[in-house]
């Protein structure tokens, strides 16, 4: 995000990855009707899309939700999350062509509205085996819709960051939601182990990732020792390379300690655009840049660079005897905190 940064653009990174997706649904879709067609040669076109694009749907529901805890357990996914909201787009549209599909077979052709239908043919809440399961892909096809629709830029400047992100942790209710569709729809009929099995094996690789990616932040996130004024020791000028960052949790807030010009500054290490860890970024251009989708903040005052207003809490940093010392005390973000000097007799003589 320095000054040319424009924040959404059509670049060849972009355009590959919209190109996998389109590809891979393609594929998907007419491997899975090609296969059907062989495996029960009576089974209508429109039930096989119908099953193709619900299911294509949902597998990247799934790839969309793992993408999040694999990159906090290893950045070379990183990638992946840069334009993860084109996956999102796509988990709508695939989810949007199996309820059309689906409402049209249904409910189009007898006298009522085919949406008066969908919502009131089937009322037996009580019923498991006959639950209205449409009903519940349905609300989460609503939640994908609000997501794929508010997923520009736009949206996360005009609600603001935490709003938007709280908009968009939806997708675990909409996943849970199809879980249900599919148990009290499809698993009714269907005995066959194959969807009930992959529908297990998907949930136990998102738990399991969760978990473990919960289990990683939480052991970073053990407070720093503080010394006798309060301040926090966070390591030794030395252990931080140049331009890049060590990140102490201080008063439960994870703070990014940045090494740049022979000084210290610290911010907050959330990234104001989508909790980005900022301390995992690195000084470009003489700014701090998230390593998620690149917004950059200025280390002194924790304030993106004209035009952009993002602003994160910046804290005080000492150099005593070598080693850095941050004040857990955070200023207002985006307040001009002098950044602290490293002295040639800070770095001497350590390895
Ligand atoms: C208006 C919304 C929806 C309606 C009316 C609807 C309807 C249906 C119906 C009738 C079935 C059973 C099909 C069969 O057994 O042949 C089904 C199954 C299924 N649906 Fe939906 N659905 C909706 C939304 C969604 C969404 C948004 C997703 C995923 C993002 C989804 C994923 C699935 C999956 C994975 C199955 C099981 C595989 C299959 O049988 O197709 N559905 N749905
Ligand atoms: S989270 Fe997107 S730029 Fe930081």
């Amino acid at each position: 995000m320095s000054h040319g940064y424009v924040a959404v653009q059509w670049n060849p990174q972009k355009r590959r990855y919209d190109t996998v997706i389109a590809v891979s649904v393609a594929v998907y879709v007419a491997a899975f009707v090609a296969i059907g067609l062989v495996a029960n040669p009576f089974a209508t076109a429109e039930t096989l899309l119908i099953r193709a694009f619900g299911s294509g749907a949902i597998l990247l529901l799934h790839v969309a939700l793992a993408i999040g805890p694999l990159c906090r357990l290893d950045a070379r996914f990183l990638p992946l999350l840069y334009n993860r909201r084109h996956l999102g787009v796509a988990t709508f549209l695939l989810g949007a062509a199996h309820g059309g599909f689906a409402v049209f077979q249904f409910h189009a052709l007898g006298d009522v509205n085919p949406f008066v239908s969908l919502l009131a043919s089937n009322t037996r809440f009580s019923s498991l085996s006959q639950f209205p399961f449409q009903q519940l892909g349905l609300a989460a096809l609503v939640i994908l819709f609000l997501m794929a629709a508010t997923s520009h830029d736009f949206w996360l400047t005009t609600l603001t960051g935490p709003v938007w992100k709280r908009l968009h942790m939806l997708a675990y209710a909409a996943y849970g939601l199809l879980i249900a569709h599919v148990a009290f729809g499809t698993l009714q009929t269907d005995r066959s182990p194959l969807l009930a099995g992959a529908l297990a094996l998907g949930a136990s690789v998102l738990l399991g990732l969760h978990l473990a990616a919960a289990r990683r932040e939480a052991a970073g996130d053990r407070e720093a020792p503080r010394s006798d004024d309060g301040f926090v020791d966070v390591c030794h000028v030395d252990e931080i390379p140049d331009s890049r960052a060590r990140v102490v949790t201080v008063g439960g807030e994870r703070v990014a300690v940045y090494r740049f010009d022979g000084c210290i500054s610290a911010i907050s290490s959330v990234c104001q655009h989508q909790n980005g860890p900022l301390g995992e970024g690195k000084v470009l251009d003489g700014c701090i840049t998230c390593p998620w989708h690149g917004f950059q903040y200025e280390p002194e005052t924790g304030a993106s660079p004209a035009p952009f207003t993002e602003k994160v809490p910046v804290f005080a940093t000492e150099i005593r005897e070598g080693r850095v010392y941050v004040d857990p005390r955070p200023f207002e973000p985006g307040t001009r905190v002098e950044p602290s000097r490293i002295a040639a007799v800070d770095v001497k003589g350590v390895a």
